[in-house]
């Protein structure tokens, strides 16, 4: 995994080294004496409490089209295919393209739609766990939480088996594109990044030609058909919108099930009370989500200039929006420090907030319940020397370098 925006940064006065291990420190420091932080090294607002960043999130004034930045940035003529690739992506666009683009995937997303994808997790999730299972023990992240988002999105949207591992290698660069393009970024990464993203949608495009009516419903068909019925829909917004789809749920998922299995490994009281009562699983995994946010911030440009508190926003300037942060405010959460599988009222911003809610988040919601329910009878048999577990350096994605683990017994 590559670090995101703002690791690449040596100091800034918001994002320092300790915020790998442990983030949630500085940022009640900052709720408490400058939740709207203006940082001369990132050259950016930082928000930190919950009030203000779901404000922002769901605030015209705050625009998602981040390409002009990245533009000035990054002038030269051979960058202008990504930034022209980037700009389909429904993540770049303000309402009411915003809305025009979302339509294309939303059917194919909704709870209902998720429901016939449930026994596909279910198999992979089996599949992953038996292996280790006979085994003894596992690497969680490389045998089980990697793999199992990107086995699932593939096969929703209809990658076939032995392109996947070419797939995911796409997938890696253009995240890493999509998610730095407007900061920190040199020419040869968006260079990397340009290629890759060029390969992938070429391959995306090949594959959508070839789908033969009648075949399975995958994403890419079900894309391919809206298209026919919506002429103002494009090709290119297709490819990309598709490319964002297989990208955008992989780390984060991954994240989720990693961070969530080891709050509950740390928190042994929460974890006996989910073998007491495993229907409160799928509030765990909204626990787990606001607990230790897998994407712990999103940017947006403001538009016009905006007052937030004492501060004022200027047109054009940047504004990171810390969903981490929000999600342990106590003026939202009461004691937001502790993990507590049965939290009433757990409206986290883990996921973001307004138009640009994820549209994956039935999705991983489905593939974290599945999983933590398969694992939940192993769990206590279960040996992780959390002390020794490291994080990556990366402010953005919050995610252990690795996990290995042991079952003591079978359960
Ligand atoms: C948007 C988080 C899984 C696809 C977002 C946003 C967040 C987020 C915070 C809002 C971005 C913004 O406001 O700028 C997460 C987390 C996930 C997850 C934490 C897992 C735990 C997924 C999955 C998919 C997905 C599985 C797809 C299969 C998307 C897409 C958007 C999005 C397409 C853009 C929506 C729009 O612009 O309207 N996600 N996501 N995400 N997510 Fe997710």
């Amino acid at each position: 995994m590559k670090a995101g925006i703002a690791s690449l940064k040596p100091s800034t006065s918001f994002f320092q080294p300790a915020m790998f291990e442990d983030p949630y420190p500085i940022y009640s420091v900052f709720r408490k004496t400058d939740p709207v932080h203006w940082d001369e090294g990132l050259e950016a607002w930082v928000l930190t409490r919950y009030e203000d960043v779901a404000f922002v999130l769901n605030d015209h004034r705050f625009s998602s089209d981040r390409i002009a930045v990245g533009r000035k940035l990054h002038p030269m003529p051979e960058f202008e295919p990504l930034f022209d690739h980037l700009s389909h992506l429904m993540l770049q666009h303000d309402e009411p393209t915003h809305k025009h683009l979302r339509a294309i995937v939303h059917d194919a997303f909704t709870r209902s739609a998720m429901k016939r994808w449930e026994s596909v997790i279910q198999y992979r999730v089996d599949d992953l766990l038996e292996i280790a299972v006979d085994l003894g023990k596992m690497e969680f992240l490389v045998d089980f939480a990697i793999p199992l988002p990107v086995m699932v999105i593939s096969e929703l949207v209809g990658i076939p088996i032995e392109d996947r591992t070419q797939v995911k290698a796409w997938c890696d660069d253009f995240a890493f594109v999509a998610t730095n393009f407007y900061a920190e970024i040199t020419d040869e990464q968006l260079q990397r990044g340009l290629q890759s993203v060029d390969a992938f949608r070429k391959y995306l495009r090949h594959q959508a030609e070839r789908i033969a009516p009648g075949a399975d419903m995958t994403l890419l068909e079900l894309m391919v058909q809206s298209q026919g019925t919506d002429a103002e829909f494009s090709y290119d917004e297709l490819i990309a919108n598709c490319m964002l789809l297989l990208t955008a749920g992989n780390e984060t998922t991954t994240n989720l099930l990693g961070n969530g299995l080891i709050a509950l490994l740390e928190n042994r009281d929460q974890l006996s009370r989910l073998n007491k009562d495993p229907s409160l699983i799928p509030s765990a995994v909204e626990e787990c989500l606001r607990y230790d946010s897998p994407l712990q911030f999103v940017g947006r440009i403001a538009l016009e200039e905006v007052a937030i508190g004492s501060r004022t926003i200027r047109p054009g300037d940047l504004v990171l929006v810390m969903l981490g942060s929000a999600n342990r405010d106590p003026e939202r959460f009461p004691s937001p420090d502790e993990f507590d599988i049965a939290r009433p009222n757990n409206h986290h911003l883990a996921f973001g907030h307004g138009p640009h809610f994820c549209v994956g988040s039935q999705l991983s919601r489905m593939e974290a319940t599945i999983a933590f329910r398969t694992l939940l009878p192993h769990m206590e048999s279960m040996k992780v020397k959390t002390q020794d577990l490291r994080h990556q350096q990366n402010y953005n994605l919050r995610c252990f370098q690795n996990i290995p683990l042991k079952f003591s017994q079978s359960p």
